[in-house]
C-alpha cells in the first residue's frame, strides 16, 4: 500500500542507538482528572443487561472557554464505562447520528464474529446497531473504538472510544481497590496536537501516525487526581492512535503490574517503567502516604528511544510526558497489604497444534504481502483448536499486533520466554523492529464461515492503510465464505 516510501526513508534509523534519558513535556497539573461515568444499563425481562451508546458529533472545551470539535458516545468526547460481569449477557444499543458510518468494536472481548463490531457490521447514519453476547471471560479492562475500513484513526482521534470492565468472583475475592473514579480508576492516555489558543488541532503525522505533543487523559488536559485512599488501582489504556508509552514514577520507584489486557496476572510485577501500544492495557497498584504528590510520566528509555527513534524526532522538542499527578489526602484511607497471589495462569498449552501460521509485517504495511481486503478471507481457523501463530516484524520501525475475538499467551519473544510482563492474557503486543513473537491461541465457541474476524497493527493509521487481514472460525471441515455485500476490490 501507500506509505512504503516513507518508511524506506527511516528505515536505518530505527537500530538502538542509545542517547540520553528522556527530556519530559513539563504541565502543571491544574485540571481535576475527569472521570468517564459508568454507563446506565437496564437488565430486561430475560436477565439481558441493556446499555445505549450515541455516537455523536460536538464540541469540547479542553481549554475552558476554547470549543474545540469533538466526537463521543453520549456526550462530547469519549464515552461511558460499561460494566458488566462474567456471565451476564449483554446488550448494547448503538445508535449512530454521525453523518457517516461507523461501528463500534469491543476489542478484547470473546464473542460472536457477527457482534465484534469489525468493519463488517457497519452502522448507517441514522441506524441502530445492537448486538448481544454473553460475557464469558475473566475479570479484565477492556475497551471499545469504532473500526470502519480506512477510517478508524480518524474516527477514534476525533474522541469515540470507551472502557469496558468486567468483573467476576475469583477478582472481587481478592479484595483490590474497586470503587470506580475512587480509588478504582481509569486513566485513558491519548496524544494530541492544540492551537496556541488552545483548540484541539490533528497532530503531525510521523511513520507511526500521527502523534501529538500533548496528552489528554480521559480527555483532561494537564490533569491531576486527588486520592483519599492509601491504595489505588489504576486501569491505564493507550488510546492513542500512534504512539507508544513507557510509563513511570517521577520518584523511580517501580511500576506495580498486576493485570494486562486480559485480566489479572498471577502475581505482581515490577518494572521500572511499564510500555504500553495503542491498544494495550494495564492494571497497576500505586501506595500513596498522605500529603504525597506523585506523577506518572511517560519516559522515552534509550532502549525505547532506540526503538522509536524516527517517532519521536517528529515530536518537537520533548521526547516524554508528564501524564498525570496524584495527590493524596492529609488523611488516607487505609488499605490492606496487596495480594501476592493474584489469579493462577494456567501452563502454556502444550497439546498438537491444529495450525502453524506466520504472519509478516512489512514495510509497505502489508501482511504476508498483501494488504486488508474486506472481499478476501486470509486464514481458516478450526473452532476450539490450539494454533501457533508467529508474527515477524520485517522492518527497522516498530508495529503492534492485535488479535480480535481471543485471549492469547506467548510463548517466546525473539526466541525466548516471554518476560513476565509479558506472560499473562494478551490481545494486543508491542511488536519491536525486527523481532518475532510465537503466540500460542485457541479460538473457542462461535464458529460463523460467513463472518471474518480480524488481526491488524494497532497503530490505526498503519490499520487503516492495509496492515490489517481477516481469518474466519469455522466447524471442522467447513470453508469460510466472503461475507454478503462486500464490495471486491478485484
Ligand atoms: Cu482495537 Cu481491531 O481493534
Ligand atoms: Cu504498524
Amino acid at each position: 500500500a501507500a506509505g512504503g516510501l516513507v518508511a524506506l526513508a527511516f528505515a536505518g534509523c530505527g537500530v538502538v542507538t542509545p542517547g540520553p534519558v528522556s527530556t519530559i513535556g513539563r504541565i502543571d497539573f491544574d485540571r481535576p482528572l475527569a472521570i468517564p461515568p459508568i454507563a446506565e444499563s437496564s437488565v430486561d425481562a430475560d436477565g439481558t443487561r441493556v446499555f445505549a451508546l450515541t455516537a455523536q458529533a460536538g464540541t469540547t472545551e479542553f481549554e475552558p472557554g476554547v470549543p474545540s470539535e469533538s466526537w463521543g458516545f453520549n456526550g462530547g468526547y469519549l464515552g461511558p464505562t460499561l460494566v458488566a460481569d462474567r456471565g451476564e449477557r449483554v446488550r448494547v444499543e448503538v445508535r449512530n447520528t454521525l453523518d457517516e458510518p461507523t461501528t463500534v468494536h469491543w476489542h478484547g472481548m470473546h464473542l460472536p464474529a457477527a457482534m465484534d463490531g469489525g468493519p463488517h457490521q457497519m452502522v448507517a447514519p441514522g441506524a441502530t446497531w445492537a448486538p448481544e453476547w454473553l460475557v464469558a471471560q475473566q475479570a479484565a479492562t477492556l475497551w471499545y473504538h469504532p473500526h470502519p475500513h480506512g477510517e478508524t484513526e480518524t474516527h477514534v482521534s476525533r474522541g469515540l472510544a470507551g472502557l469496558v470492565l468486567l468483573h467476576d468472583d475469583a477478582e472481587r475475592a481478592l479484595g483490590l481497590p474497586a470503587e470506580y473514579g475512587v480509588d478504582d480508576v481509569p486513566v485513558i492516555v491519548q496524544d494530541t496536537g492544540f492551537s496556541a489558543e488552545g483548540r484541539r488541532e490533528a497532530a503531525q503525522r510521523g511513520y507511526a501516525g500521527a502523534l501529538g505533543d500533548e496528552l489528554l487523559v480521559n480527555g483532561t488536559r494537564s490533569p491531576y487526581f486527588e486520592a483519599g485512599d492509601e491504595l489505588l488501582r489504576l486501569r491505564l489504556l493507550n488510546a492513542s492512535t500512534a504512539r507508544s508509552y513507557a510509563f513511570a514514577w517521577a520518584d523511580d520507584r517501580p511500576v506495580r503490574l498486576i493485570g494486562t489486557d486480559g485480566g489479572l496476572l498471577d502475581a505482581p510485577v515490577e518494572l521500572p517503567e511499564l510500555r504500553l501500544s495503542p491498544g494495550e492495557r494495564a492494571e497497576v497498584l500505586v501506595r500513596l502516604t498522605p500529603g504525597e504528590r506523585l506523577v506518572l510520566q511517560s519516559r522515552m528509555t534509550p532502549e525505547l528511544a532506540g526503538l522509536v527513534g524516527p517517532v519521536a524526532q517528529t515530536n518537537g522538542a520533548a521526547d516524554g510526558f508528564d501524564v498525570l499527578e496524584l495527590r493524596a489526602a492529609e488523611q488516607l484511607r487505609a488499605a490492606t497489604a496487596d495480594p501476592d497471589a493474584l489469579i493462577p495462569l494456567p501452563p502454556l498449552e502444550d497439546g498438537e497444534l491444529a495450525a502453524d501460521r506466520r504472519f509478516v509485517l512489512d514495510d509497505s504495511f502489508e501482511i504476508n504481502g498483501h494488504a486488508m481486503d474486506l472481499g478476501r478471507i486470509d486464514e481458516t481457523v478450526t473452532v476450539d483448536t490450539l494454533e501457533r501463530w508467529t508474527v515477524v516484524n520485517d522492518t527497522a520501525l516498530p508495529h503492534s499486533f492485535h488479535v480480535h475475538d481471543v485471549q492469547f499467551r506467548l510463548a517466546a519473544v525473539a526466541g525466548e520466554p516471554p518476560p513476565p510482563e509479558l506472560a499473562g492474557w494478551k490481545d494486543t503486543i508491542f511488536v519491536e523492529p525486527e523481532t518475532e513473537y510465537v503466540l500460542l491461541l485457541r479460538f473457542a465457541d462461535y464458529a460463523d464461515p460467513d463472518t471474518p474476524y480480524m488481526y491488524h497493527c494497532h497503530l490505526l493509521w498503519h490499520e487503516d492503510q492495509g496492515m490489517m487481514g481477516q481469518f474466519a472460525v469455522v466447524e471442522p471441515g467447513q470453508r469460510a465464505t466472503i461475507p454478503e455485500g462486500t464490495d471486491h476490490d478485484h
